[in-house]
């Protein structure tokens, strides 16, 4: 008992909650070992997506995700604990941790082979952990523990970057997070489906909308039908969203409409009108499922195709 004490609660530091002795710790599974981390320190479970590598970076950081916003260095733990790599598959998942780095809350994504359970593990089940040798460096372990007759390595994960690298990954994400503007792909697909569903009177309110709140751009349209443009709009809007982790083809065809668009006499308070009325309209249809992180991704999307489109002509 005072082994398990001095594993957990000395070494590390580490603040158990109401009951002093018992944790949760969600399980999972790499290359055939099952490693436990605590639960409190989990934000999220995910599904390996690709991730923006970072150019210089040890090859165990294989990139950053951005989720809804936050942008998140992605460790693979195989890599990190040296054990023989695995090709990502369906079963692939990132947990998405919290972790203490310097005494600042950083989020952290680790690629693991799956996950396997969640335990209620008391201090008294907790072991020192033995030496892995060359395998695992003591750092990354808290302890080991045995629940229904398994073994579950319990990691401590504040350590698994160490200061340096985590310099090295926060000063890259804010350059990533500059130049990407922090869209969420993953969150601007889903909504984008949901609102397709009724693609037609998303258009067709949209026009509805800017023209009764600002009738001065109506004349602009005199040379188009409405019923086309509305189509050639969601086009437009569909075309966005699936370029939208490809930047640079992206902002080809949107220099390009850009430059059109300045022949049809849009200005710039033109896109701001544009952006807050599709924004709105967006909303409405959207109804229960429309949420903020909805809403701001959205925000950032068109952000970027208006100042894109206005960059062709020398305003933005
Ligand atoms: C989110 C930004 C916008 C997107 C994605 C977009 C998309 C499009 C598309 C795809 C067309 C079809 C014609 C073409 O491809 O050139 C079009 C036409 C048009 N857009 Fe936009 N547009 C945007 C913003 C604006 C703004 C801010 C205005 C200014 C009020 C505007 C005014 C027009 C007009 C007047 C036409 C019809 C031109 C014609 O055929 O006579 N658009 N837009």
């Amino acid at each position: 008992m005072s082994t398990a004490r001095y594993a957990t609660d000395e070494i590390h530091g580490i603040n158990f909650n109401a009951d002093p002795n018992k944790n949760q710790y969600l399980t999972f599974i790499l290359a055939g070992e099952e490693y436990g981390v605590d639960i409190l320190r989990v934000q999220e479970i995910k599904g390996w997506d690709n991730v923006t590598k970072i150019p210089n970076a040890p090859v165990y950081i294989k990139g950053v995700m951005n989720l809804r916003g936050t942008i998140v260095p992605i460790i693979d733990l195989r890599q990190r604990f040296q054990l023989e790599s695995l090709e990502y598959n369906k079963m692939t998942v990132v947990i998405v941790l919290k972790v203490i780095n310097e005494n600042k809350e950083r989020i952290m994504g680790i690629v693991v082979d799956a996950v396997s359970d969640v335990y209620d593990i008391t201090g008294e089940q907790i072991r020192p952990a033995p030496d892995f040798g060359d395998v695992i460096s003591v750092e990354f372990l808290r302890g080991i523990a045995t629940v229904h007759n398994r073994l579950v390595i319990l990691l401590d994960i504040d350590h698994l970057l160490d200061a340096n690298e985590m310099q090295f990954v926060s000063r890259r994400t804010q350059s990533v997070k500059v130049q990407e503007t922090a869209i969420d792909a993953d969150l601007l697909e889903k909504s984008f489906t949901e609102l397709s569903q009724q693609g037609g009177l998303l258009v067709s309110r949209f026009y509805e909308e800017l023209f009764k709140r600002y009738p001065d751009v109506k004349p602009l349209f005199s040379n188009t039908s409405i019923a086309e443009q509305q189509q050639k709009l969601l086009a437009a809007i569909k075309l966005v969203v699936a370029n939208i982790r490809d930047p640079q083809a992206l902002k080809n065809v949107l220099v390009k409409l850009g430059e059109r668009h300045r022949g049809y006499g849009a200005q710039p308070e033109h896109y701001k009108a544009v952006k807050a009325t599709l924004l709105d309209v967006m909303k409405e249809l959207s109804g229960a499922s429309w949420s903020e992180s909805k809403r701001a991704t959205w925000d950032n999307a068109l952000q970027v195709v208006a100042s894109t489109m206005l960059k062709a002509d020398g305003n933005g």
